[in-house]
Parts: C-alpha cells; structure tokens; sequence
C-alpha cells in the first residue's frame, strides 16, 4: 500500500515526466460516479477511458466475468475457439451490414488497427495487386503502437521513424465549426478526391466517424457515404475505426450508420466489453477473408495475441450487448446527448467558448485557448463532473447509462465551471 510519502513507480501514459506525481487517484466507481482517494464523489463526464459506456460495476457484467471465471478463463485461440468468442463474433456478424461476417479478436484498439492494416495490404497482395498507400485524416488519432502511431498527423503523436508503406494525410479545410456546413463539406471531400487521385492507387482509406482524439470534431453529415463512393470509384478499401464511436456512444450502434455506409473493414474495442476487460475486434467482408485462401505463406492471418479474444472479455461483451439492448442504451445515448448538445449550447455566449459540438453522447467545448479548456476542466471537477481536456477542447462523454437527472445535474454544473472560467479571465 502507498503513502503519501511513497514515490510512485507507475509510469502513467501519454503524461510529461514532470506532471507524473500530479495525478489524482480514483478508487471505487459506482454507476455513473467515480469517488477519489479523498471519498469526494464526482460524475464520471469521461466514461473510465471513455469505455465504460453500461457505467462502472454494472452487476450483470459482474456476474458475466464471474462465470467465464469458474468455467473457463481462457484458452488457446490457435489450439481451440471457445463458446464465449464464438457467440461473440457471431452476434457482431448479426449486428454490422452487409458481409462484414468475419471477425478477429484482439486486445486493444491500436492493435485492431495495426490487423485491419496487416489485412488490407494482404488482400491487395492476395489479389496480386500491389497496392500499399494509405490516407487517412491528418487529425486522426488510430492507435498508439509503432504502425498505429505513424497513421495519425496530430503534433503529439508524430513519429521520427520512417513508415513501413506510404501514409498520405488529409487536413481539415477549415476550423471544426465551418467544417460542418455545406461548403466545408464540399471542400473536404474534395481534399479526399485529391489524395486518392495523386499518387498510386490506395489501398485503404482509414477514418474514424467522429474525430475524437483529433479535437471532437464532428464530420458534416453525409460525408462518410459521400467517402464511401470516393473509395469504390478508385477501388480502395474503406476502413472505419469504431474504437471510440461503436457500441452506442454517438446514439447509433455504429457511427457509420448515421450515413446509412457498410464500409468494408471495421475496427472497435473500448464500450465492446465496457471497459471491464481489454477487448477489442477487426470485422472485414467474407470475400477480404476469402482472398486469404491465396496468402502465400500461410494461407491465413499471420498475426495474433496470447490473450487475443480472452474468454472472460469475449463473456463480459456478450453481457454487454444483452445489457445494451435490455436498457436501450443506444436510445438513452440518442436521448441524454441531444439534451447535453442543446443544455451545452446555451453557453455558446460565454467569451471563453468558441464552439460547441456533439453526436450522441460525445460532446466537446472548444474553448478559446488550452488554458481556458484547462479552467474549465479544473473548475468543473472541483464542482463534482470529471472531464478530459486536450489543448483547447474539453471532452464529455459519460456513460451510456446516465440518467435524465444526472444529465441535469452535469449541465448545471457544467455551466458554473464555465462562468468561473469566464470569470477569472476577465
Ligand atoms: C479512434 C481510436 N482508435 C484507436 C484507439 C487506440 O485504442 P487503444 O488505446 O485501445 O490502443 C483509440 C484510443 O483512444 C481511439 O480513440
């Protein structure tokens, strides 16, 4: 047990060395609510690792674990499949369109992302094209490992290491707010057009539905079907990471639903298992899978992990969809996020706001500078709602199982973070 006094030897993630001893400690979460090492209890605005979307020790997912426990923990995935697995990709095969019926299991997002890559470049090889490039957003983040990394242009992930194939990076034409109009829609998939044009033909084209990491910045509506028509005129798979959106966050089951697409690989993990145990899968069509008949080498899938589909993750993500569709949490996400877009956009006067933003329950200030955005953020959890921010954005994203009260409540004191920000600026 630490004290106080103790020096902690836990290197946190994605933290400055010298802002390593800042960290709060979080103990117990409950429902919606999370409580510090203080017993100071706040509304988790951000979902665990924006993952908890059935809110913290639901006792049907509980129960799930506990009886993949005593049964099986885990097994062999190149030995033997195991029931919990099986169920797993044969619901997913249900609930995503089209002939995306193939599912491959693993533990994290960033590690869909580096299989969905591995099986895109594959097909092309398969099919005796040499097809390698991919585009992506300039603001995308995909995943944190060396390839995963590489695929995102944002200042705080750039990589100095050469990529392993040609990744060319679309930018946002214009800022988040003007992009959701008509003309910047437009523009941006002009830029899209340009990029599969120059150059040799794609492989892929990789996009999340929401860019979360990249700023929260909502995609103008009809744009990922327009992308979808992009990518068959040139021929190149259409990949849609759904780590962040899939499982209900943006009031679809999937964010590529709200443009009606079936893209032809998706990647999920953080709300498929809740965030109770790492989980994470790649879908592709039958035919992608087929092609892998010709893989020269092994005829399959050169890759996998120990704990790839873990047994117990694979029970706890079964349970979560029964919890899902028994709750309606897709709907209550729907519901609760309209409420917190439009409670949220009553602020939209403050000096210190310059855009609010939001699809389902993924809602985002975009403050006037990072140190508003941090303001916001301290200030709101001195009130009791935990929020996330990166540099000017403030990200709320709570879990799916918040109450028409809680929602009510985050609001109000939401509002009064933002006039104590507004306030200390003057
Ligand atoms: C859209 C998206 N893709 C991939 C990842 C990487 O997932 P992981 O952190 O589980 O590796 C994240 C993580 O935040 C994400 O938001």
């Amino acid at each position: 047990m630490l004290n106080s006094r103790s020096k902690s030897a836990l290197w946190r993630p994605w933290t400055p060395i010298t802002q390593q001893a800042d960290s709060m400690r979080i103990v117990e979460a409950q429902g919606n609510r999370v409580r510090d090492a203080g017993g100071t209890w706040y509304l988790d605005g951000i979902s665990g690792v924006l993952n908890a979307s059935c809110g913290h020790g639901h006792p049907r997912l509980v129960e799930a674990a506990t009886r993949q426990f005593q049964q099986l923990v885990h097994y062999d995935p190149m030995v033997s499949s195991h029931d919990p697995a099986e169920t797993l990709t044969a619901r997913l095969a249900e609930i995503l369109p089209g002939e995306l019926n193939e599912t491959c299991l693993l533990n994290s997002g960033s590690e869909a992302t580096e299989a969905a890559l591995r099986i895109a470049l594959q097909y092309w090889r398969n099919l005796g094209e040499s097809r390698n490039r991919v585009i992506t957003f300039e603001a995308a983040y995909h995943g944190s490992t060396f390839l995963a990394q590489q695929l995102s242009g944002l200042p705080f992930t750039v990589s100095e290491w050469t990529p392993p194939f040609p990744i060319d990076h679309v930018s946002l034409p214009a800022s988040p707010r003007a992009v959701r109009t008509e003309e910047g829609a437009d523009e941006l998939i002009a830029l899209f057009a340009r990029a599969l044009e120059a150059g040799p033909p794609a492989a892929a084209v990789m996009v999340e539905p929401l860019l979360g990491l990249g700023g929260c910045v909502v995609l103008p509506a009809g744009f990922l079907a327009r992308l979808r028509r992009l990518c068959d005129e040139h021929g190149a798979l259409l990949i849609l990471d759904e780590v962040f959106c899939g499982f209900g966050r943006t009031g679809r089951m999937f964010g590529f639903e709200h443009d009606g697409i079936t893209p032809d690989i998706v990647t999920m993990s953080k709300g498929i298992s809740g965030g109770y145990l790492p989980l994470a899968a790649v879908t592709v069509t039958s035919p992608i899978k087929e092609s892998f008949v010709r893989e020269p080498v092994a005829q399959g899938l050169r890759y996998g992990h120990t704990t790839g589909g873990h047994a117990v993750a694979s029970a706890v993500a079964n349970a979560v969809l029964d919890v899902m569709a028994d709750e309606k949490l897709v709907e209550n996400s729907a519901a609760q996020g309209a409420t917190l877009l439009d409670g949220l956009r009553q602020l939209e006067p403050s000096p210190v706001i310059t855009d609010v933003r939001g699809l389902g329950l993924v809602v985002a200030i975009e403050a006037d500078s990072p140190e508003s955005a941090a303001a916001i953020a301290t200030a709101s959890a001195r009130a009791g709602v935990m929020m996330r921010h990166e540099r000017g954005v403030v990200r709320i994203a709570p879990p799916l199982t918040i109450t028409t009260d809680e929602t009510a409540e985050m609001l109000q004191k939401i509002g009064a973070a933002v006039e104590t920000a507004a306030e200390a600026r003057r």
